[in-house]
């Protein structure tokens, strides 16, 4: 593997050259094995802590390649734990507000109730059960831990990795970074996208993109005198997790609007700014793992979090991208951007201005996939090809293949 400016991390595997064949795209039995072996055994990114501050703070979240209503709760407690959203009684969907705060859980269809901690404590008529014994018929719990304020649930009734050896190198990468800084959020559930999940998340892979369908939005971002095509300046790979870092590009020049919010406060596309300049060396002086290819003029790490979460690694935001299959042709897309609290209008403002640029980048990506898609069911192609620094594309296709075919295999 090659690039005329990108570097390749010490250690990273050469994956060849060969065209990336499409038929795991397409195919019903590939997409069973996902369900099964991705799915149903890897730890897999649902929240953020600050979404559920306080006791009770509750969030419910479809994950429906495994058909499956997630409750993920703060107990009284202040333990984050997981649970499916199905009633002991007769399987009724018990919570259906998306999120909220609660002391119990009442399940509509007959009001059986249970607390934050997932007990059952409430049955009405209860007598008429002979025999009932409460303490085993709470909420089924799914396997859950924490990690810099990421909340991960497990589906595996046994996961045969904890979440930090399952995260194995990622956890070195990212422990330092200050994500509890970026407590304030804008979120957005985008919906279905019709495409396959990994036709999504290739957008999101590769920046090879950038000078093309993004260059109304992005511009002269991430491309400068020594990197005029715009490539990743740095590869690394931690498993089957893996990040990208990006250098800026110093004359970058803003738009009107991007320009005016620059001169209170930064935002993440840009690279002016007072605010980013302090946010970056607050950064280095945190020694993470962030930017392990230490770009002088970083920008940002796209780190993918096997399988399925892209995180936007910044200094001054945190913005998560999540891609969860619902069946082999279509795709749920959620969107969070997590930012520090804005103390002024004008920081508020800076803030509003940074995520409308963001979210028109976001809608160039959506419209290519589902033509791709399309595409690929007319049998037109048979292969992908990708160039050098489309490797993340190529490394994320081989982690899935390899848990696909059951060649993934821990203690
Ligand atoms: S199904 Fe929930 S109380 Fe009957
Ligand atoms: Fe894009």
């Amino acid at each position: 593997m090659t690039s005329t400016f990108m570097r390749m991390a010490p250690g990273v595997q050469d994956l060849g050259n060969d065209p990336l064949p499409v038929k795991p795209y397409l195919c019903p039995e590939f997409f069973a094995g996902e369900r099964e072996n991705i799915f149903g055994k890897v730890w897999l990114n649902v929240a953020r802590g600050c979404e559920i501050p306080n006791p009770g703070d509750f969030i419910v979240r479809p994950v429906e390649i495994r058909n499956a209503s997630v409750i993920v709760v703060r107990g009284e407690d202040g333990v984050i734990r997981a649970f499916h959203n199905v009633c002991s009684h007769r399987s009724a969907k018990v919570e259906w507000r998306a999120c909220g705060n609660a002391k119990l859980f009442s399940c509509p269809y007959h009001a059986w109730s249970y607390d934050t901690q997932g007990k059952l404590r409430g049955v009405p008529s209860e007598g008429n059960f002979p025999g009932l014994d409460k303490s085993i018929y709470g909420l089924t719990p799914i396997h859950c831990d924490t990690w810099n304020d990421l909340v991960f649930i497990n589906f595996d009734e046994a996961p045969d990795q904890t979440l930090r050896e399952y995260l194995g190198a990622l956890v070195d990468y990212g422990d330092a970074y200050p994500m509890s800084d970026f407590d304030a959020w804008i979120s957005v559930d985008v919906g279905v996208v019709n495409c396959n999940w990994k036709i999504f998340l290739d957008a999101f892979q590769e920046i090879y993109h950038l000078n093309s369908l993004h260059r109304q939005t992005l511009t002269d971002t991430f491309k400068w005198a020594d990197n005029p095509q715009g490539e990743p300046a740095y590869f690394s790979t931690f498993g089957p997790h893996r990040t990208i870092s990006m250098g800026y590009n110093p004359a970058q020049r803003s738009g009107p609007m991007a320009t005016l919010a620059q001169r209170f406060a930064s935002d993440i596309t840009s690279t002016g700014g007072s605010a980013l300049a302090n946010a970056r060396s607050s950064l280095d002086n945190r020694q993470t793992g962030i930017n392990p290819g230490r770009i002088d003029n970083w920008a940002i790490d796209v780190t993918t979090i096997f399988p399925n979460v892209v995180w936007l690694v910044g200094s001054n935001s945190a913005v998560f991208h999540k891609i969860w299959p619902i069946d082999r042709e279509h795709t749920r897309y959620e969107n969070f951007s997590f930012y520090r609290k804005p103390t002024t209008a004008s920081e508020r403002f800076s803030r509003e201005v940074s995520f409308g640029l963001f979210r028109d980048t976001i809608v160039e990506d959506i419209l290519n996939t589902e033509f791709s898609q399309q595409a690929l069911l007319a049998g037109a192609k048979k292969n992908f090809l990708l160039q050098t620094t489309e490797v993340s594309v190529r490394h994320h296709h081989h982690h899935v293949g390899r848990y696909v075919r059951g060649e993934v295999t821990h203690g």
